[in-house]
């Protein structure tokens, strides 16, 4: 691929897709267009400061005109630009419509007018929905259960569609949780590490026994430039870590790397509808030829060092940014003021 266009680049695996493209083919020409939401930030990459064959594009995938000005002349799209977060969706779910799904069509219907080569749709092994036991396979029912992954659901279906109907080589890809540098301080592993770094109190929900299969985040960036080569228009492929783990384990973990206390643990009031468990058979992906290279104990090792080295990347978020500020105050004020020990 000579020119690809990856939305969402500013945030934690889109960047890291991008850092790995760039390493891995030094002649690819890569355009970033990203909107900069409160999970976009532009330090992940500056890596690209003076790099001639890198353009960014500040804008909206739902806004015909900036996708249009940023596909041109390329022949591969990946899109990762989304609404991620499972907690605000439950707060107020608007824009995961705007973008996971409305988004997704403008990208679409521009990408066909293009001709482009190759269109990925970075989807997540939520749209299955919850699964207790064994492992979802691609051709398993899709059961979103919260407004999150019903968007991403539409936004996975729609690009799916368009191969169906209009013959665009599309491909799906389905991962589970990704960790890693980078990492916006909202989800599970960086707002417990940072937390932990701090002294402050990590909200853990309801009995803490969720599990969900875990993929470091190079791992997945690997997956994709694979199947951005190698993969088939048409079909569907999971991304997989391998590592089931229970949040309580985690934080546990995380913990016990940092030689911080157990007593930093709050159980604090469950997310509605949270989903029990998420685990994806990788055997399609397997099968031509990739295999995740980090396990568990490495990848959160190296994470937590990550956030431990790179203090100047997350504080000004979680100590300046008045969006993340006021999103910890909405979610966990009244969470922690009747949260109890572990
Ligand atoms: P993120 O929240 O870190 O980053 C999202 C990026 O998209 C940000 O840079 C943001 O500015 C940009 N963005 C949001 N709305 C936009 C819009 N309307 N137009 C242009 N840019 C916009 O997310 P992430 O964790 O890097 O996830 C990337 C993709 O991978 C998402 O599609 C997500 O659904 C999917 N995914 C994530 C995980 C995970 O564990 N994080 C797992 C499976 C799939
Ligand atoms: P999260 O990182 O939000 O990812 P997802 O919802 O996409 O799986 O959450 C991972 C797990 O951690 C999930 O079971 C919810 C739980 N969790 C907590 O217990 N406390 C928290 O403060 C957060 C953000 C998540």
């Amino acid at each position: 691929m000579k020119r690809v266009l990856v939305t969402g680049g500013a945030g934690f695996i889109g960047s890291c897709f991008a850092r790995t493209l760039r390493a891995e083919r030094p002649d690819a020409e890569i355009v970033v267009l990203d909107k900069l939401t409160y999970a976009g930030n532009l330090e992940n990459l500056r890596l690209f400061d003076g790099d001639p064959l890198y353009r960014f594009v500040k804008g909206d995938i739902a806004d015909p005109e900036a996708v249009k000005d940023a596909m041109a002349g390329c022949d591969a799209v990946l899109n990762f630009a989304a609404e991620t977060h499972v907690d605000r969706s439950l707060l107020s779910a608007g824009h995961f419509l705007d973008t996971d799904v409305k988004g997704v069509f403008v990208l679409l219907e521009e990408a066909r007018r293009v001709g482009v080569e190759r269109f990925i749709q970075i989807s997540t092994d939520e749209v299955y929905g919850q699964i207790l036991e064994g492992a979802f396979t691609e051709n398993d029912p899709l059961n979103p259960r919260n407004p999150y992954s019903a968007a991403k659901c539409g936004g996975d279906r729609l690009a799916y569609s368009f191969f169906a109907s209009f013959g665009l080589p599309v491909i799906v890809t389905r991962a589970s949780n990704n960790y890693g540098p980078y990492h916006y301080p909202e989800k599970l592993i960086p707002l417990f590490v940072t937390n932990a770094i701090d002294d402050l109190p990590l909200p853990l929900y309801g009995d803490g026994k969720y599990v969900r299969d875990w993929l470091y985040v190079e791992d997945h960036a690997r997956a994709l430039l694979f199947l951005l080569e190698k993969g088939t228009p048409g079909e569907t492929y999971n991304v997989g870590g391998g590592n089931e783990v229970e949040n309580i384990e985690i934080t546990r973990r995380i913990l016990s790397i940092l030689g911080k206390p157990e007593s930093l643990i709050r159980k604090v009031a469950d997310r509605p509808g949270h989903d029990r468990r998420y685990a994806l058979s990788t055997a399609k992906l397997e099968a031509l030829g990739w295999k995740p290279r980090f396990d568990f104990e490495t990848g959160i090792e190296s994470t937590v060092r990550w956030f431990v080295d790179n203090e100047a990347w997350w504080r000004p978020i979680k100590e300046r940014d008045v969006q993340f500020r006021e999103w910890y105050q909405k979610n966990y004020a009244e969470r922690l003021a009747t949260s109890k020990p572990a």
